[in-house]
């Protein structure tokens, strides 16, 4: 039998907090503990409640640190490792002078590999167990990309971009390129280990109308694949999109009109929306992806976390690396919780970290797999130390609830509160040190 035990303060969320006190939305168990095998969770509960344990069995103790399931990233560029925290420019021309120049690299399977690797270790040390990434046009770089998340065995959804457009050529396919290829790497890595592949149109400015055209085509030939591309995440952009398809009546209709919306279509940033465009949203149950490091960076724009969740858009939130400025789900929530301070009543530290787990599970439809900690599922873990520093230290000195402890993770927290991870049951952050 190849059990293991992991010990120490239980949090996982069953739905979603819906106020600052709404307790009954997760269970938290102070001597907690989660037994696992072959990867998956096979029980959890306080300690005791395990009963006798087998002899031999590994018991790790990670007590008094917090146990939760591991964090859930739901948009992020690999090729972007190199250019984050490059100054000055809005999208468009961050696009254009850093972003393309860095991702004309990835052709290079040896570089692929070498960023592939460093882009998930940083994922990893900063609690983040699944990633829902962009790759770069070529299809070694997805290769790449889903070889390094096998090897970890760490859930991922990750797509080659489709761009025939707009870009230097070195970056540019073809409509029938960018569905053949496509389509083949659904055939080698969709379901493949943790792995699944997503269909991934850029967006509307570096994609022909028949390269969305391959784009639809391929999610009705694979309804079970997600679709991820960019909306609305700046208003030159938007404009530049509304010029390249003018018989739109705004920029979520040009990927409706391909249908590409659905419920396992996640589009980032989806800031500056219409009524109509938040209608179809909404009712359509595609996922707008909240990036607040990145809104914030680049100057794009608010995203209305609050009055979108009111009207049941489907939200996910991200780091955006690299236009996002950190790896950390912490630091990510960190950023939305003033963001959201900005516009109205504030973000709760319960509900941003179910946002993090399972509301990011939840948004990519994985839930029955990932975020919960619940029986069957992954046993993907990140296991919190809000004293990591002298400073959160002193300040956790005056925390008195498992919230505050959690805002001063939220807060002041980064990498260093992550005192480990497990991807399915395996340690990997003390494994990489
Ligand atoms: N829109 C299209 N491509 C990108 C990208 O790489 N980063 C961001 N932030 N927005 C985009
Ligand atoms: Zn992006």
């Amino acid at each position: 039998m190849n059990d293991t035990v992991i010990r120490g303060r239980l949090l996982a969320f069953h739905r979603r907090p819906e106020h600052a006190q709404d307790h009954d939305a997760y269970v938290y168990e102070e001597n907690g503990a989660i037994r696992i095998r072959d990867g998956r969770v096979m029980s959890t509960g306080s300690f005791e409640a395990l009963g006798p344990l087998p002899d031999g069995i590994l018991v790790q103790d990670h007590r008094p640190y917090l146990l939760m399931p591991g964090f859930i990233d739901c948009h992020a560029h690999f090729p972007q490792v190199q250019i984050i925290g490059s100054f000055g420019a809005e999208l468009l021309d961050w696009l254009n002078e850093y972003t393309f120049p860095a991702e004309l690299a990835y052709g290079d399977p040896v570089h692929a590999r070498t960023m592939a690797a460093a882009f998930l270790d940083s994922l990893i040390r900063n609690g983040t167990t699944s990633v829902a990434a962009f790759c770069s046009v070529h299809p070694q770089s997805v290769q790449a990309f889903f070889e390094a998340a096998h090897t970890r065995n760490m859930a991922t959804v990750a797509g080659k971009v489709m761009m025939d457009r707009n870009a230097p050529a070195g970056l540019l396919d073809t409509a029938q390129r960018g569905y053949d290829e496509t389509l083949a790497l659904i055939e080698d890595w969709h379901g493949r280990g943790r792995q699944s592949v997503a269909i991934t149109p850029r967006f509307a400015i570096t994609s022909t109308p028949a390269q969305l055209e391959a784009a639809s085509a391929l999610k009705e030939l694979y309804p079970e694949c997600p679709v991820q591309t960019h909306l609305s995440e700046n208003l030159d952009e938007i404009r530049l999109a509304a010029n390249l398809y003018p018989q739109d009546e705004d920029y979520l209709g040009v990927y409706q009109r391909y249908g590409l919306l659905g419920e396992r279509t996640l589009l980032g940033h989806s800031i500056h929306l219409s009524p109509r465009e938040i209608a179809t949203l909404v009712e359509s149950r595609s996922v707008a992806v909240f990036c607040p490091t990145s809104n914030l960076f680049l100057g794009s724009g608010l995203f209305d976390y609050k009055r979108n969740q009111a009207r049941n858009m489907r939200i996910a939130t991200a780091t955006d690396i690299g236009g996002g400025t950190s790896y950390s789900m912490l630091k990510t929530m960190d950023e939305a919780y003033k963001i959201v301070a900005l516009q109205g009543p504030k973000l709760s530290p319960l509900e941003s970290f179910w946002q993090i787990t399972r509301g990011n599970a939840e948004a990519l439809s994985l839930d029955s797999e990932l975020g919960t900690l619940e029986t069957g599922t992954y046993a993907d873990i990140v296991v919190l130390n809000a004293s990591a520093t002298p400073e959160m230290a002193l300040r956790m000195q005056r925390a008195q609830t498992l919230s505050e402890e959690l805002f001063v993770l939220q807060t002041m927290g980064d990498d260093r509160a992550v005192a480990e991870v497990y991807l399915a049951g395996s340690a990997a952050k003390s494994a990489m040190s």
